[in-house]
C-alpha cells in the first residue's frame, strides 16, 4: 500500500510457482486475492445452509474417526466451491491434493494420484465434469471400496492389479452439475448447490475483505459495489481492488459510494453489474436476434465467444437478474432486458418478449 509512484512494477518476470499465471494478473494482485481467502468455515460468507450442513458432516466424521463421505460442490464459478474445498481440509486437519477434470486423462493419471494419498486426505477435483471417461470408471471403485485396478499390457496379455488406496474424501467441483453421470453423483454422500449471494452477503463480504486489505470504506461505498458483484464473492473481491485504485489515484484513498459509482464507469460495470462480454450477449439477442428466440451456439458466435463461456459465466446471473430466459425454442430476452438496454420490444405479438409465467406483466 505504497503511496506515491506510478507503481507499475516490472513486467516479463516469469511465474515464480506451478500455478498458470495469466501475464495481466500481477504477483500484487494474486497476494491480495490469497489474502482475502476464508480458511476456515467460521470465516465463509453466508451460504449459511450449506455452511451448518457441511459442519455436520465434518464434525460427526471426526467424531467417529473415519473420514467423511465424499463431497461434491457445484455452481456458478467465482462463489466459494474452491475455498470451500481447502476449508473442508483445513477442518480436518489433513493434507489436500488438487487437480481437475480436464488434466486427468488417462487413468493412470489418477491412479498415481490416488495410491498416493495419505490415510484421510482431501483429494480435491475441480471441473470433475470434464473428467475422461476411463479415469471416471476408476474413480467409482476407488470412491467405494478405496481400491484400484491398475491394467498392465495390453490385449489377451493384459491383467489388472489391485491396489489399495489409502481412505481419503474427495472433493468434486462442478459448474456444471447436469452434466455428471449418474453413477458418479450417486457416490457422493453430501451434494451442496451453491447459488448467488444477496448484496447484504456481499456487503459484509466486502467489510471483510476491505478490512483485510486494508482499505477505507464507507457502509455506502460498500453497499454501492456489493449491488453491482454479479452476486458473486470473486467479483465483488475485483471490484474491491479496481475501486479502492481509483480512491489512491483520483481521491483520498476512502471507498465512498460516489468513487465506487465513478471507477466503476470507468471500468464498464452498469448499475445491474453487467460487464461488456453480459451487455454484449443481451444486446445481439436483442439487437441482432430481435429477442430471441435464439439458439446457445448462434449467441455465442454473434459475440465471438465459446458456448460454454456464455452458458456457464454470463447466462447463469442474465436469468437471475431477469433480462434472459431459458425456453426450448432458444434464448429469450425478458421485458426487463430490452428496458435495460433503454429499448422497448416491438408491440406486434412477434417479438421475443418473454411470455411465461415467471416474468409475466400485468396488461
Ligand atoms: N463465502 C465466502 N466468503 C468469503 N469469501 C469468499 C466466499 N466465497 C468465495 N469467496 C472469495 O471469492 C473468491 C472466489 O472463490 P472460489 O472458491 O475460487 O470460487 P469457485 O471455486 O467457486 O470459482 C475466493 O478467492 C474467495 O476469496
Ligand atoms: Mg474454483
Amino acid at each position: 500500500m505504497s503511496g506515491g509512484g506510478s507503481g507499475t512494477g516490472p513486467v516479463g518476470g516469469l511465474p515464480d510457482d506451478d500455478d498458470v499465471v495469466s501475464p495481466l494478473v500481477g504477483d500484487e494482485e494474486l497476494d491480495a486475492e490469497a489474502s482475502v481467502r476464508p480458511r476456515r468455515l467460521a470465516d465463509f460468507i453466508a451460504q449459511h445452509r450449506v455452511r451448518d450442513q457441511l459442519e455436520l458432516l465434518l464434525k460427526g466424521a471426526m467424531g467417529r474417526g473415519a473420514p467423511p463421505d465424499h463431497i461434491l460442490l457445484s455452481g456458478p464459478p467465482g462463489l466459494g466451491k474452491t475455498t470451500l474445498a481447502n476449508i473442508v481440509a483445513a477442518e480436518l486437519g489433513t493434507a489436500i491434493r488438487t487437480t481437475s477434470g480436464p488434466v486427468i486423462e488417462r487413468s493412470g493419471d489418477l491412479a498415481a494420484i490416488l495410491t498416493g494419498l495419505g490415510p484421510g486426505d482431501v483429494l480435491f477435483i475441480d471441473e470433475i465434469h470434464r473428467i475422461a471417461k476411463p479415469a471416471e470408471e476408476l474413480l467409482y471403485s476407488a470412491m467405494e471400496d478405496f481400491r484400484v485396478d491398475v491394467v498392465v499390457g495390453k490385449g489377451p496379455g493384459a491383467t489388472a492389479i489391485p491396489l489399495d488406496v489409502e481412505p481419503f474424501t474427495l472433493v468434486g467441483a462442478t459448474t456444471r452439475a447436469g452434466l455428471l453421470t449418474g453413477p458418479m453423483r450417486d457416490r457422493f454422500g453430501f451434494v451442496a448447490h451453491l447459488d448467488f449471494y444477496s448484496p447484504a452477503d456481499l456487503d459484509a463480504l466486502l467489510h471483510r475483505s476491505a478490512r483485510i486489505l486494508g482499505v477505507p470504506i464507507t457502509a455506502a461505498g460498500a453497499a454501492e459495489i456489493a449491488g453491482r458483484s454479479r452476486g458473486t464473492p470473486r467479483i465483488a473481491n475485483r471490484l474491491l481492488r479496481r475501486v479502492r485504485d481509483y480512491a489512491e489515484v483520483r481521491g483520498d484513498g476512502v471507498v465512498t459510494d460516489e468513487i465506487a459509482r465513478a471507477a466503476l464507469q470507468v471500468y464498464d460495470v452498469d448499475a445491474l453489474g453487467l460487464d461488456r462480454l453480459d451487455r454484449a450477449v443481451l444486446r445481439a439477442l436483442i439487437e441482432s436476434f430481435k429477442g430471441g428466440p435464439v439458439g446457445l451456439s448462434t449467441l455465442a458466435v454473434a459475440v465471438g465467444e465459446q458456448a460454454d463461456t456464455v452458458e456457464e459465466v454470463c447466462e447463469p446471473f442474465l436469468v437471475r437478474a431477469g433480462l434472459l430466459a431459458r425456453t426450448p425454442r432458444g434464448r429469450v430476452a425478458t421485458e426487463a432486458g430490452w428496458a435495460h438496454l433503454g429499448k422497448t420490444p416491438p408491440q406486434d405479438g412477434r417479438s421475443g418478449v418473454f411470455q411465461g409465467d415467471l416474468f409475466a406483466r400485468e396488461a
